[in-house]
């Protein structure tokens, strides 16, 4: 058996449910699911990955990265030492290491996990993105406040819909408050208050470095949602397959949307891709308001890459293999490490 060439690191990923919480577990199986098609793909590439999990940091892993001193790491890590706004120290292990390694690096990862500073940053930009206010955990939502009507209600750190449920678009102060109090007492973290934006939804796939590439657009399609059920892609329609809400929180690639709205929307996705600082590979979720004009919900720097996910549909649609997708990123992230003086990990 060859000496491996590179490494493939991940979390376990099974430590995030809250209690009280609404949302079911995340799912763990789909996370080996993006491990072992990234492997495939690596090895038709003629890599010899070796698969790494890390659940928290210890000095054996500082060791065995040194160990292997691989060629790059494909860092599918989302979180360490079961903390999420931890994942970025994982990207910052190899900056000081001197290890390159896929995605994006620790300022965009923390930076994206900060939902709040995200609307700051790209509105300081001229980029789109709902207008919205925090209730910071431990403080009392002010009365004045909510006087636009309807909002919807996140957890500011989180990602995966977690904390999104049929009760977060809200109607009036009275649910607004009871939704607040729910983001705080289960999830331990600043709400998000939102304008509820009633259009469209779409998700841009970015693939690629300096030149990087806006992948076909993609739509939800929520016209079988049930009449009085929020158009929202709640925690049940991203991962309860069984669930009403997946089944009708469809995603269609490429979308069918008019020439100009298309190149809005490309020209806004690539503006935000590059405004949190994304590398190799990005998804930015957007919406439409009722006067269709388009704006930023989220920049994902380390969106699911596995392939039933989105991304790889939107690499699909834009004639790309699952393997040339990676291949695409490992390209990326490798000219990017050319470009930083290296650091002799093997040093110790
Ligand atoms: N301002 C908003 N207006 C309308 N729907 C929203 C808004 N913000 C979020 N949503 C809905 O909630 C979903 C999840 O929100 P998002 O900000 O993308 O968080 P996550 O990181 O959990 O995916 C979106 O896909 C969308 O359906
Ligand atoms: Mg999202």
């Amino acid at each position: 058996m060859p000496r491996s060439d590179c490494i493939i690191l991940f979390n376990a990923a099974a430590s995030r449910h809250a209690p009280f919480s609404r949302e079911k577990v995340y799912p763990a199986n789909l996370v080996r699911e993006e491990v072992g098609a990234v492997e495939e793909s690596l090895r038709e590439l003629g890599f010899f990955p070796a698969v790494l999990t890390v659940d928290q940091f210890s000095k054996d892993l500082v060791s065995e990265l040194s160990r292997l001193a691989p060629k790059f790491v494909f860092n599918l890590c989302e979180e360490i030492n079961g903390n999420c706004e931890q994942e970025m120290c994982v990207a910052g292990l190899f900056e000081l290491m001197g290890i390159p390694y896929t995605g994006s690096g620790p300022l965009a990862l923390g930076l994206a996990l900060n939902k709040f500073r995200v609307k700051q940053v790209l509105r300081a930009a001229g980029v789109p993105a709902p207008r919205g206010y925090l209730c910071c955990f431990g403080q009392r939502l002010r009365a004045h406040a909510a006087r636009r009507f309807p909002v919807i209600v996140k957890p500011v750190h989180e990602d995966a819909s977690l904390g999104i449920n049929a009760d977060s678009v809200c109607r009036d102060s009275r649910q607004l408050e009871d939704q607040v109090a729910y983001i705080h007492d289960v999830y331990r973290q600043d709400a998000l208050i939102e304008e509820y934006l009633e259009g469209r939804e779409f998700n841009v796939a970015i693939l690629g470095g300096r030149e990087a590439q806006v992948l076909p657009i993609s739509e939800i399609d929520f016209s079988r949602m049930p009449p009085g059920e929020p158009r929202i892609v709640s925690y049940r329609a991203k991962w309860d397959e069984e669930s009403v809400e997946f089944q009708s929180t469809v995603p269609v690639c490429p979308a069918d949307v008019p020439s100009r709205l298309a190149s809005r929307i490309r020209s806004v996705a690539l503006r935000s891709h590059r405004c949190i600082g994304c590398a190799d590979y990005s998804r930015v979720d957007m919406r439409t308001d009722s006067g269709g004009n388009v704006y930023v919900l989220e920049v994902n720097p380390n969106p699911d890459i596995s392939p039933r996910a989105g991304f790889a549909r939107a690499a699909r649609a834009a004639g790309l293999t699952y393997t040339d997708m990676i291949a695409r990123i490992i390209q990326s992230a490798v000219e990017r490490a050319t470009k930083i003086p290296a650091v002799a990990y093997a040093i110790s």
